[in-house]
C-alpha cells in the first residue's frame, strides 16, 4: 500500500521507526559522495597504457609529424579516423580539440557570440533583447551553466522517455527567432540515462528553425558507455540531415570525448559539424591557437588504434559499472517499491539515475542525506536556474563510491526518502 493511501495511525508509527533508524545511521558517521558521475579508481586503471604510450623515439605520427612539435590544428588523421570509425562521422568533418568537450561547447557558444554562426545572422551578443536556448530537463547542469553565465536565457522542455517533448520543441523554434540552440544528450542522457528514439533523432534533423542560426548542440557524451551488451542505439544524426539538405546539416554540432573511456580531464574531445561549419570554426580558432596536445591524441591512438579496441576497452568499463547501477536498482526497489514515495530512471549506460521523490520533498531528503553524511548533487541542479519548480528531482551518480560504500550511501538515501514522504502525508 503506497503511504497516501495509508492511515496516518500507521505512517506515524512507521516514522517513529524509521527516526531510530536514522539516529542509528547518523551516529556512524559516515562521509559518502554521490555527487559527481566519476569514473572509480578500478575504471582509470584500465586505462594506464595511456600513461606510457609515448616515449622520446616514437612521438611520429602516422603521416610523419613529430609530435612534440607546433602544427596540425584540427587534430592528427589516425585519430579523427578513430572517431570517425566509432561514431559513424565522416574524418573530414571532425576537428580534434583538447582535453575537454564541455570547452568545446563553451567555445562553440561563445564564437557564435562573438561572431555568429559561419556569417548566417549577427553574432548573438549583438542581438537586440538577447538569445535564448532550448533546455530539456532535467539536463546537465553544466551546459545550464554556460548559458547562465554567458547571459543566455534557459527556457525548459520536458524530458520524455523518448527524447525531449519534441512538439514544443518544434512550435518553440519555428515561432521565436530568437531561440539560436537546444541542448541534447542523446544517448544515455545526462541524468535519465534514455536514448533518443528514431522518430525523435529525424524530428530533430527536420526541424525548420525561424532562427537561421539555429544549433543542436548533440553532446554525445556517452555515445559507447553501454552497460550492457544490447545496449541502445542511437540513429546518426548525421545521416539523417544528409537527406534533408544542407540546411539541417548546418544545424549539427556534435561533441564527444574520451572523458568517461580513459581519464576525465586528460582525454580527447571531437567536435563535428558540416563542412562549411567547421571551416568557420577552424578559421577562428587558428587564431586562439596553434594546435591542440597532438602528443595526447597520439597516446590515445596508439592504446586504441580502432573502434573495436574502444569497444573492447568499454566492456572493461561496464563490467564494473554494471554491479554499481545493479546496488542501486536493487535497494530502491527493495526499500520503495510499493511505497509511492519515488519513481527512478533505469539506465542501460551513461553515468546516472535520475530520481523523482514526491513533490515538494527533494530538498527535505537532501537535507537529511546531508546530516546523515551522504552527500547529493545540488537540488535544482538539474534544472535551468539550478530551480526545480517541483522540488522533486534528485541526481544520482553511483560509478565513483566502492560497491561496499554505495550499498550504505543508497540504504541511507530511501531511509530519507521515505522519512520525507511520510512526513509529507502526515501534513496533507
Ligand atoms: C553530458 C555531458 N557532457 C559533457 C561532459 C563533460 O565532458 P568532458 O570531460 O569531455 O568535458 C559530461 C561530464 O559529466 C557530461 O555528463
Amino acid at each position: 500500500m503506497t503511504y497516501e493511501n495509508t492511515d496516518k495511525k500507521t505512517l506515524a508509527s512507521q516514522l517513529k521507526s524509521l527516526w531510530s533508524e536514522y539516529e542509528r545511521i547518523k551516529s556512524k558517521g559516515y562521509k559518502l559522495d554521490l555527487t559527481r558521475g566519476k569514473p572509480c579508481p578500478e575504471q582509470l586503471e584500465l586505462s594506464n597504457c595511456v600513461l606510457t604510450a609515448l616515449s622520446g623515439d616514437n612521438c611520429i605520427s602516422k603521416d610523419g609529424v613529430d609530435c612534440r612539435n607546433y602544427g596540425v590544428l584540427d587534430g592528427l588523421p589516425e585519430v579523427k579516423e578513430l572517431f570517425s570509425e566509432l561514431l559513424d562521422i565522416p574524418a573530414e568533418n571532425i576537428i580534434v580539440g583538447g582535453n575537454s568537450s564541455l570547452n568545446l561547447m563553451y567555445d562553440t557558444i561563445v564564437r557564435a557570440m562573438l561572431f555568429g554562426v559561419s556569417g548566417r545572422e549577427l553574432p548573438w551578443s549583438r542581438v537586440e533583447g538577447g538569445v535564448k536556448f532550448l533546455c530539456p530537463t532535467p539536463g546537465y547542469d553544466r551546459h545550464f551553466a554556460i548559458c547562465e553565465t554567458l547571459g543566455i536565457k534557459m527556457i525548459p522542455v520536458a524530458m520524455k522517455d523518448d527524447g525531449p517533448d519534441m512538439d514544443t520543441v518544434e512550435d518553440l523554434v519555428s515561432s521565436d527567432e530568437s531561440i539560436k540552440g537546444i541542448w541534447c544528450v542523446p544517448k544515455h542522457s545526462n541524468p535519465t540515462g534514455i536514448t533518443y528514439s528514431d522518430d525523435v533523432v529525424r524530428r530533430f534533423a527536420a526541424l525548420r528553425p525561424k532562427a537561421k542560426d539555429f544549433c543542436i548542440f548533440w553532446d554525445n557524451a556517452y555515445a559507447v558507455h553501454d552497460l550492457y551488451s544490447d545496449g541502445d542505439k542511437l540513429l546518426s544524426i548525421f545521416d539523417e540531415a544528409a537527406k534533408i539538405g544542407p540546411e539541417s546539416e548546418n544545424m549539427i554540432y556534435y561533441f564527444a570525448s574520451t572523458s568517461k573511456i580513459t581519464f576525465p580531464g586528460a582525454g580527447v574531445a571531437i567536435i563535428a559539424a558540416s563542412k562549411e561549419n567547421i571551416a568557420d570554426i577552424k578559421r577562428i580558432v587558428a587564431v586562439q591557437t596553434i594546435g591542440y596536445d597532438k602528443l595526447n591524441q597520439l597516446r590515445h591512438v596508439r592504446c586504441f588504434p580502432n573502434a573495436a579496441a574502444v569497444r573492447r576497452q568499454m566492456e572493461l568499463h561496464a563490467k564494473i559499472l554494471r554491479p554499481k547501477f545493479e546496488i542501486v536498482k536493487n535497494i530502491l526497489s527493495r526499500e520503495l517499491d510499493g511505497t509511492g514515495a519515488a519513481v527512478w530512471s533505469n539506465p542501460k549506460g551513461g553515468y546516472f539515475v535520475s530520481l523523482d521523490v514526491m513533490s515538494g520533498c527533494a530538498t527535505r531528503v537532501y537535507e537529511l542525506c546531508r546530516d546523515a553524511g551522504v552527500r547529493l548533487t545540488d537540488v535544482g541542479a538539474t534544472f535551468p536556474y539550478s530551480h526545480d519548480p517541483l522540488d522533486k528531482n534528485l541526481r544520482i551518480a553511483p560509478t565513483y563510491l566502492s560497491n561496499d560504500d554505495l550499498t550504505t550511501a543508497i540504504y541511507i538515501l530511501t531511509t530519507c526518502i521515505k522519512i520525507a514522504a511520510i512526513e509529507k502525508c502526515l501534513k496533507a
